[in-house]
């Protein structure tokens, strides 16, 4: 088979590239290990900067989201007795983000892509590998029931997730990998509950982080800080939500509605960047190039910016013949990963525990209290919460 562009991955990051290329008429085939069904059921992400949205409506595909999508202009940060709201909206000039999870978004992308005839997408692709990208003839080969098969193509793009094949198979000595594991993980439970807050709550607790999210006005997305050795099967929901609730402020702990989880399940948290992100003919996008820990909810939201350069640099290629945004793609991606990498980070550190010396707290209470007290503090929580902008050299 041949094609344009050969995707490996069908997560959001491939999925709205292939959208947004076929809109420009350029053809692509996605190579997805797992089921259609197995990657809408995955429970992650659930907060959308406006430059997501934005990218699913230059898409077509925000139907749904415009319509069910809830706009939030503030979150809320709970510490030492205290709830402080940090008003996004009116620091950052009017911007917002909008609560919709991963699954619903995936959804609706498969939904287009899968009726897209520029689009083809072939499930359950076992053993991708990719040849030839450093000399000029991409391919990627996969086995489909026991049957292997080629796809050339012009250029890979690398959407595959921090497990994927395609950033494995860049030799060593090419590629520089940064990266911090944090000493700790989230546990996070969904259920069919009224959420505690209209807005969300990021709470430092004594006990550890808690974070109160929602997917709709009836479903609740709740996480509690736990260590790396906890076990799925020792968290009963009773424990969960004795737990939750001993860490926020009592009078909305008492207001909690609880209920059976839908799912319930611990991530690592981890801060990932792989440098560059083109290799020849092959560019990483998303989660295959780097990886922040949730704390500021923006791993969604910088393949987001990843999917919108390549996918400009690559109209623009075969549009107009330039090859000049293909040849800045790493460099511009990678100035807006490390921005959100610093605020992940950072907006981590001083809302989790590290460890059991009291100092510690004190001081991120100190900078909690300071960065409340000051407009300039709240602002630029809320600049980097809201999304920091997309290139606007980038054309
Ligand atoms: P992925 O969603 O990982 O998609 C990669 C796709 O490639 C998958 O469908 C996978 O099956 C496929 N694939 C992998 N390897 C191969 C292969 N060898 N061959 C073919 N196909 C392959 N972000 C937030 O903002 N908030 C959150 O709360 C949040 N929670 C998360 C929880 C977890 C457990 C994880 C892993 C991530 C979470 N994220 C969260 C991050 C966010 O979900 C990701 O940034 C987002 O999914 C990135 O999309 P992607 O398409 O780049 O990668
Ligand atoms: C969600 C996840 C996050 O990491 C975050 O910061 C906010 C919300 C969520 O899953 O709803």
């Amino acid at each position: 088979m041949r094609t344009q562009i050969g995707i490996i991955g069908g997560g959001p990051s491939g999925l709205c590239l292939a959208r947004l290329l076929s809109l420009s008429g350029i053809k692509s085939v996605i190579l997805e290990r797992q089921t259609r069904d197995y990657v809408e059921a995955r429970i992650r992400a659930g907060i959308l900067e406006q430059g997501m949205v934005d990218l699913m409506r230059r898409a077509k595909v925000s139907d749904r989201l415009d319509k069910e999508g809830l706009v939030h202009d503030g979150i809320v940060l709970a510490f030492d007795g205290r709830e402080e709201r940090v008003d996004m909206a009116s620091l950052t000039g009017g911007k917002r983000v909008t609560v919709y999870g991963q699954t619903e978004l995936t959804k609706d992308l498969y939904d287009a892509v899968l009726e897209d005839e520029n689009v083809t997408v072939i499930f359950s692709a076992g053993d991708v590998e990719l040849s030839g990208y450093l000399e000029g003839s991409p391919k990627l080969s996969y086995t489909k029931d026991g049957k292997r098969s080629t796809v050339e193509c012009d250029y890979i793009a690398g959407c595959d997730g921090y497990h994927g094949a395609s950033r494995a198979s860049v030799p060593r000595g090419m590629i520089r990998e940064f990266e911090r594991v944090y000493p700790f993980g989230w546990l996070g439970l969904l259920a069919d509950t009224p959420p505690v807050h209209e807005e969300l709550i990021y709470a430092n607790h004594e006990r550890g982080f808690a974070l109160c999210s929602q997917r709709s006005h009836t479903r609740s997305r709740y996480y509690v800080q736990v260590g790396l050795d906890e076990k799925i099967e020792d968290w009963s929901d009773d424990r969960f939500w004795d737990e939750i609730r001993a860490r926020l402020p009592a009078h909305i702990a008492e207001r909690m509605v609880t209920g059976p989880s839908l799912e319930k399940s611990i991530a690592p948290l981890r801060s990932f960047v792989a440098e560059p992100l083109r290799f020849g003919t092959l560019f990483l996008v998303g989660d295959a190039g780097h990886i922040v820990p949730p704390t500021g909810a923006k791993g969604l939201n910088l393949a987001a910016s990843d999917m919108y350069y390549l996918s400009t640099a690559l109209i623009a290629y075969y549009n107009e013949g330039r090859s000049d945004l293909l040849d800045r793609y790493s460099e511009v991606a990678l100035r807006r990963v490390w921005a959100a990498v610093r605020f992940s980070w950072w907006f981590t550190s001083i809302t989790h525990k590290f460890g059991g010396d009291p100092i510690e707290r004190k001081i991120q209470i100190a900078e909690l209290d300071y960065l409340m007290s000051s407009t300039a503090g709240k602002t630029t929580i809320a600049e980097n919460y809201v999304g920091l902008p997309f290139d606007p050299s980038f054309k």
